[in-house]
């Protein structure tokens, strides 16, 4: 297994206000997650495994402590950086769908890709100003005369128009790369139904689908198949594990399923705030 570093948690800790209250959920947490690596991760319900995850995907900051994925310490991003960022390095898959129900499967699916294409050629440099729009406004506050405000103006409609001739171009292949993704997960037949048409297993497996589509190079899953039967669970991971083998994706998913967690590289348990590495039995 290739030994390159996906997540590196340094020391991270997370508290939050519960009225007069402030409750410790994760206590000098540290950790790394290799490429290609699966790891599960363990804890009674309110133990902050959903937290972790919101920390790793960038949705929650910490009080203290770095997330640092792909070298990029994903906390010093600005907003739309880290928008940015999440759509090329990181997937979501939750424990409801969250497809959005009035798209189809397909274009469920396609919607990473779009995304995605609005932050390709970024540079995730770790300061808060990143974007040419910030940079475009700098200079225009540093020009003056109406000369120069103009072909300002020109820059920014020239800009808009490449985009959407970019977004033109890259259309077919979007629509290609959907259609692939949906029928490694058996969705063919139903890709352009919505997901009220679709059944729990089947939306699910569009939820992966469209988690795995942009080939981030990590997937984070809360108890993914929490709503299903064991046989749909079982399908569901069968399919997991064996993308992850072709993709070299790393999956880290939380799970009260202890036939899946021994079904990983890895197991980690949260207690009490601290996070402890299982030793396989
Ligand atoms: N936004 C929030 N504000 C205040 N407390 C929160 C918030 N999110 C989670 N918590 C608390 O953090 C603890 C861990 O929650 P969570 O991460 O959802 O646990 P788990 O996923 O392991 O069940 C719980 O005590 C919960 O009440
Ligand atoms: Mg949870």
């Amino acid at each position: 297994m290739s030994k390159e570093v996906v997540i590196d948690v340094q020391n991270v800790s997370k508290t939050y206000a519960q009225g007069d209250l402030s409750v410790d959920v994760l206590r000098d947490v540290s950790f790394k997650i290799y490429a290609g690596e699966r790891v599960a991760i363990v804890g009674a319900s309110g133990s902050g495994k959903s937290t972790l995850l919101h920390l790793l995907g960038g949705l929650e900051p910490p009080s203290s402590g770095f997330v640092v994925i792909k070298n990029v310490d994903i906390n010093r991003l600005g907003a739309k950086a880290l928008g940015h960022f999440r759509s090329c390095y990181v997937g979501f898959i939750y424990q409801f769908h969250h497809l959005l129900p009035e798209f189809t499967a397909f274009e469920n699916v396609c919607l990473p890709l779009r995304i995605q294409l609005d932050a390709k050629g970024t540079a995730f440099r770790t300061h808060d100003s990143s974007s040419w729009q910030d940079r475009l406004g700098w200079v225009a506050r540093k020009l003056m005369g109406v000369g120069q405000f103009i072909v300002l103006l020109l820059t920014f409609w020239f800009k808009a128009f490449a985009h959407r001739h970019k977004i033109k171009r890259a259309l077919p292949g979007i629509k290609e790369k959907a259609s692939t993704v949906l029928a490694l997960v058996g969705l063919t037949d139903r890709q352009h139904h919505k997901p009220a048409e679709m059944s729990g297993g089947e939306r699910q497996r569009a939820a992966i689908a469209r988690a795995l589509v942009a080939e981030p190079a990590c997937i984070l899953a809360d108890e993914p198949t929490g709503n299903l039967d064991w046989k749909n669970s079982d399908q569901i991971y069968d399919m997991m594990l064996s993308l992850n083998k072709t993709h070299q994706t790393s999956f880290i998913v939380v799970t009260h399923d202890q036939a899946l967690a021994n079904r990983m590289d890895r197991v980690l348990r949260l207690e009490e705030g601290r996070l402890t590495e299982v030793e396989s039995a």
